[in-house]
């Protein structure tokens, strides 16, 4: 305390003027302990609400290749909810979203002009992967990092510059348990084998050429059901760019090259396996005649083929894990703080895992999504 009331006043009559004297000296002991409550609320709601400084004022910069993808657009508003989350926790975020409808150049322009608007992260799903050497020399220059996401640049664009990240999944992976699900199926459902010739005949629908997804993928499904014992006849193998519709069209010329010989679909993703049954769906194939679908993905669409039984499995591509991922990066580039908490491969990747999804366990995805 800065001033203390006596104890015992020895004027026990006090005149006029010492009695305006002690209402003045009352009314600043007033002031006084005013202003110093004040001061310390002040101090004390400094220390416990923490203002972000400029620099944890996230402006981040999102650009990706084409919004009719079926797995980007709904990646995308993971991403934003992951943002919104950390919004939620304190941090100052604005999120800007680009998609390129599959231009590269367009893409590039995009990232100039979120440059300019003033991001201070960009996260970017390339349109080609081979190609991001306009959009590294712009961040460097800027010295703004990059999240690639999905679409993996070549190594050695990863390595033009210590500020390049990339969250994605392990096509590999994404393979052998596309293999496994069918070899299991397979092993359990004898009448796959249709013709009962004690081989499997199958299609393949691929993604895009040179994505690193499509020809992993392909490769590592086959190679497992055939280390799984199962004996494989290749009918035909056909691009359909990730796409349902380019897939049912790939699929009729399929069906009407090889008729009702085709025993296992396998598909790069769920939309292609959608669009194969969408090309049988038109021909009227009776159920007793259709092969056996598998997808990749675990997209909303996907997972309701997979819970009515038309889609035999498909494997979880996580984009909710990626998204967090990006996210909690994007956040630690920005702060400064936790990176080092954050586990690397090769000190810039992030892979999340995939997981199998069959009719027994859909419900599972089906519950964490709330459809
Ligand atoms: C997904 C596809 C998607 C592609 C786009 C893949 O990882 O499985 O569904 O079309 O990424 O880059
Ligand atoms: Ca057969």
């Amino acid at each position: 305390m800065l001033h203390s009331i006596p104890k015992n006043n020895p004027n026990k009559h006090p005149t006029k003027s010492s009695h305006r004297a002690k209402q003045k000296e009352l009314i600043m002991i007033h002031f006084f302990t005013c202003t110093i409550f004040i001061f310390w609320m002040l101090l004390l709601s400094a220390c416990t609400n923490y203002q972000p400084s400029s620099a944890d004022r996230m402006q981040v910069g999102v650009a990706y290749y084409n919004q009719s993808d079926t797995f980007l657009s709904q990646m995308i508003e993971c991403l934003k909810d992951q943002f919104d989350n950390l919004a939620n926790e304190g941090l100052e975020i604005t999120v800007m979203v680009r998609e390129a409808a599959g231009s590269q150049r367009t893409q590039d322009d995009q990232v100039k002009e979120l440059i300019d608007a003033g991001c201070n992260v960009l996260c970017v799903n390339l349109v080609d992967r081979a190609d991001p050497s306009e959009i590294i020399d712009l961040a460097r220059e800027h010295n703004i990092p990059i999240i690639f996401f999905n679409r993996e640049p070549v190594a050695e664009d990863m390595m033009q510059w210590d500020k390049l990240y990339y969250v994605g999944a392990d096509a590999n992976q994404s393979g052998v348990m596309q293999g496994e699900l069918a070899a299991g199926a397979i092993q359990t459902c004898r009448q796959i084998d249709r013709n009962q010739d004690g081989k499997i005949q199958y299609v393949v629908l691929e993604g895009e050429a040179g994505h690193q997804d499509s020809i992993i993928r392909t490769e590592s499904a086959v190679n497992t059901l055939k280390q799984k014992g199962v004996s494989l006849e290749k009918l035909s193998c056909g691009i359909a760019n990730w796409n349902r519709a380019q897939a049912q069209n790939r699929m009729m010329q399929m069906i009407s090259q090889h008729q009702n010989r085709i025993e296992l679909v396998l598909a790069n993703n769920d939309d292609m396996a959608l669009g194969a049954m969408d090309a049988y769906k038109k021909l009227n194939v009776t159920e007793s005649a259709l092969p056996v679908f598998f997808g990749i993905d675990g997209t909303d669409v996907g997972l309701k083929a997979v819970a009515e039984g038309r889609l035999s499995a498909t494997v979880y591509n996580d984009k909710e894990g990626q998204s967090a991922a990006i996210a909690k990066l994007a956040a630690a580039l920005i702060t400064g703080q936790g990176l080092n908490k954050i586990e690397f491969e090769n000190q810039k990747y992030i892979y999340l895992p995939y997981k199998k999804v069959t009719g027994s366990n859909v419900y599972v995805f089906y519950k964490e999504k709330e459809l």
